[in-house]
């Protein structure tokens, strides 16, 4: 291998609210217990835009954004044994004031726990497409508080332990909902009911979906629908989306008992909350590095090479976006502007000029 370079390229935001430009900054060196990874794909997430456009989470600038990426590991700290220079791997990162934990930059240090080796038959683009969503849907169903904490398919029992029981997953399409139909499978729920443009029925079929309905239907269509399907109220509804038509729509499809799982802050009408009786609400907050996480991040990750070898998580459809690092802020647009339909958008950090 090459000697490691001192400097890299990166996408710096430069202020809140403000622009994105490609500049240069140090390549970090792995600390005891880290590694450091040339990134050969990074994959963009809504969260992106939402943190530039609304200025959210950070104080420091310029920052570095995106939380997953796949690659090579080039060196290994002190204490590191999982990994050696030359392995291939896939994983999530996290926002730090130091910025050397996110990806849209060519290398990355991280924590090995939050990692997965790549298996031989997936090329970097394809394995890109899942940490992020994989983790959102696996905090939703089997962590968050309040959630309906399923026992996880790979805790025991918990393959097929939901049979016959029905779920709704709102926003299918999407890179969470695709996952969430993925995993919701394997914990054996049927019927699995999800919305999404109908375009995509035939992908969203191949994830496990057994019912796929419009996503343009009013909430009291949808309700129709769904309760032909499953005789009536649910326990669960997984609202992929969270806008606040998707939750209230969400909402009405529960038991008097039921839960409902979102992947942004609770924004139902005034009067559904005032009357949700024994109804709960769970909003996700899937950051890797919040100490609530942590431990339950190291699990989920240590089991995610061996779903996608048996096919249980497969990659999602994706697009490369050319001009590596460069070609972030339109696709940040694009996603912004609800122009993307079950892709999932990737760049090359190495390919950036
Ligand atoms: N809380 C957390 O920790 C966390 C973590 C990750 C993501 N998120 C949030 O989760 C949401 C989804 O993220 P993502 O990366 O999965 O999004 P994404 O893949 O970019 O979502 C695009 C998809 O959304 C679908 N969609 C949009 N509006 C819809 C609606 N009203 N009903 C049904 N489907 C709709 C589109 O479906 P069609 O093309 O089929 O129409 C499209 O395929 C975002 O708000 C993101 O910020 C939260």
């Amino acid at each position: 291998m090459s000697p490691v370079p001192t400097q890299q390229k990166a996408l710096l935001l430069q202020a809140k609210h403000g622009e994105f430009v490609v500049g240069t900054r140090p390549v970090p060196k792995p600390g005891p217990g880290e590694i450091l990874v040339r990134n050969e794909a990074s994959a963009l997430n809504p969260v992106d835009w939402k943190i530039q456009t609304y200025g959210l989470f950070l104080e420091t600038y310029p920052a570095v954004l995106g939380s997953e990426a796949a690659g090579v590991v080039e060196a290994v700290g002190e204490g590191v044994t999982e990994y050696k220079p030359g392995d291939r791997v896939v994983y999530e990162g996290y926002r730090t004031d130091d910025f050397n934990h996110t990806t849209f930059q060519q290398y990355t240090t991280i924590n090995p726990h939050l990692a997965v080796k790549v298996p031989e038959s997936l090329t970097f683009d394809q394995i890109v497409t899942i940490p992020a969503a994989f983790f959102t849907v696996a905090v939703g169903f089997y962590h968050v508080t309040n959630g309906p904490r399923f026992t996880p398919p790979w805790g025991e029992g918990g393959k097929g332990k939901y049979a016959g029981s029905p779920i709704v997953i709102l926003g299918g399409s999407s890179a969470v909902g695709s996952n969430a139909i993925q995993l919701a499978k394997l914990s054996g729920f049927s019927p699995i009911i999800t919305t999404a443009s109908l375009k995509n029925k035939a992908l969203l079929e191949s994830f496990g979906a057994t019912h796929v309905v419009d996503r343009n239907l009013s909430a009291a269509a949808l309700r129709d629908e769904v309760f032909k399907i499953t005789g009536g109220p649910v326990e669960v509804v997984f609202d992929a989306i969270s806008l606040p038509e998707t939750q209230n729509a969400g909402f009405d499809l529960l038991t008097s008992s039921g839960t409902l799982v979102l992947v942004l802050p609770p924004t139902l009408d005034e009067e559904k909350t005032k009357n949700a009786g024994d109804r709960k609400v769970a909003s996700v907050v899937s950051l890797v590095n919040l100490p609530q996480n942590e431990e339950f991040a190291k699990a989920a990750f240590s089991k995610l090479s061996g779903l996608i070898e048996a096919g249980h998580v497969k990659p999602l459809r994706f697009e490369v976006l050319p001009g590596g690092l460069a070609g972030i802020p339109s696709g940040l647009a694009k996603l912004k502007n609800d122009q993307v339909s079950a892709t999932k958008l990737v760049v090359h950090p190495q390919e950036t000029a």
